[in-house]
């Protein structure tokens, strides 16, 4: 795991400016359309993929520069609060995450319910660092602070019939005002296959750049599935369910012709309205080239071995 000293980390008013930047260049659209479900911020062509860029202007490095904290805490996605990323902090400045509690049911011999107390005193916090890539094309890398999701569903004993995992996020109307919008089918649900969920790259996380959970950034505790579609990686999350058969998803139930359940990173694979090829990596001026399985193919390709890649979308 790459540590990156501070002083490299890009500082707000360079971020700020390069931003101003693109949006005078006219690379930045509002993009408001497209989020009527969930969509790229900028309109790249689905194929030919990369056609209209030159080559030398494409990254294809693993270089892991920090996303400058400013940014991780303030372009988000959290449809609970707002459709627009850069409203989210403000909407969820006063989100009351205590009490908090986490229930783990479904099939498994221990069922519990957790307090977030309880989660944070009972695993070791650990500091991962992962690329985040967003299904709409943009990319960051975060500084997590959390434990495996395998460490938690050890703890409650998953029975033999147990071959996936559903995660449900709090609908409370009083705090989240996007909850008004009755287009979408609240709770935001996701769901991963058992050995997903066990991979030990796959971390609920409670805290980034070595603090607690902001609200925007899905406190007291999220997933973070670094090889998938940043939607996979469900915020506020008060309950884990292991079932037999594959649950439905929030997004997959909006657009099943657009997100898929896997929803692995894959840059081969189009999203039907937009090229997967390539990414802006936020507070970057060159787009990178998106990796197959974000990168992450030395851990988890052995999970898919025997099925199309391609239809893991
Ligand atoms: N979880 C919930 N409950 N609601 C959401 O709208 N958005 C997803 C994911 N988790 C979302 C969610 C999407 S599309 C992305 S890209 C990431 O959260 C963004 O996480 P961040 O805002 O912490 O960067």
């Amino acid at each position: 795991m790459i540590k990156i000293k501070s002083s490299e980390i890009t500082s707000k008013e360079e971020y700020l400016s390069r931003r101003d930047f693109l949006k005078t260049a006219g690379i930045v659209t509002a993009g408001a359309a497209l989020l009527a479900a969930c969509g790229a911020e900028e309109e790249i062509p689905a194929t030919p993929a990369t056609s209209n860029l030159p080559a030398e202007e494409v990254a294809t490095d693993l270089t892991q520069e920090l996303t400058a904290k400013e940014s991780v805490l303030n372009y988000n996605n959290y449809y609970e609060f707002t459709t627009d990323k850069e409203r989210v902090a403000k909407l969820a400045e006063d989100f009351v995450f205590s009490p908090w509690t986490v229930e783990v049911s479904g099939l498994v011999n221990k069922p519990q319910t957790f307090g977030i107390e309880d989660l944070l005193s009972k695993f070791t916090i650990e500091e991962r660092i992962y690329r985040m890539r967003c299904v709409e094309a943009w990319s960051m890398v975060i500084p997590w602070n959390g434990f495996t999701l395998a460490s938690l569903l050890n703890e409650v004993e998953p029975t033999s019939d147990a071959k996936f995992v559903r995660f449900e996020t709090l609908a409370d109307p009083d705090q989240m005002p996007g909850l008004i919008n009755k287009l979408y089918p609240w709770p935001y649900q996701e769901g991963l296959r058992l050995d997903e969920a066990m991979n030990d790259l796959t971390l609920l996380s409670t805290g980034l750049y070595g603090e607690s959970l902001a609200g925007q950034n899905g406190a007291p505790i999220r997933l973070v599935v670094p090889w998938k579609y940043g939607f996979k990686s469900i915020k506020s999350i008060v309950k884990i369910e292991l079932t037999a058969e594959q649950p439905s998803t929030f997004w997959e139930g909006i657009a099943p012709n657009e997100y898929g359940f896997y929803a692995n990173v894959n840059p081969a694979v189009d999203h039907p309205r937009w090229s997967q090829a390539t990414e802006r990596r936020i507070s970057e001026l060159k787009r990178r080239e998106t990796l197959y399985l974000n990168g992450y193919a030395d851990e988890v390709a052995h999970l898919y071995e025997g099925m199309d890649p391609n239809n893991l979308y």
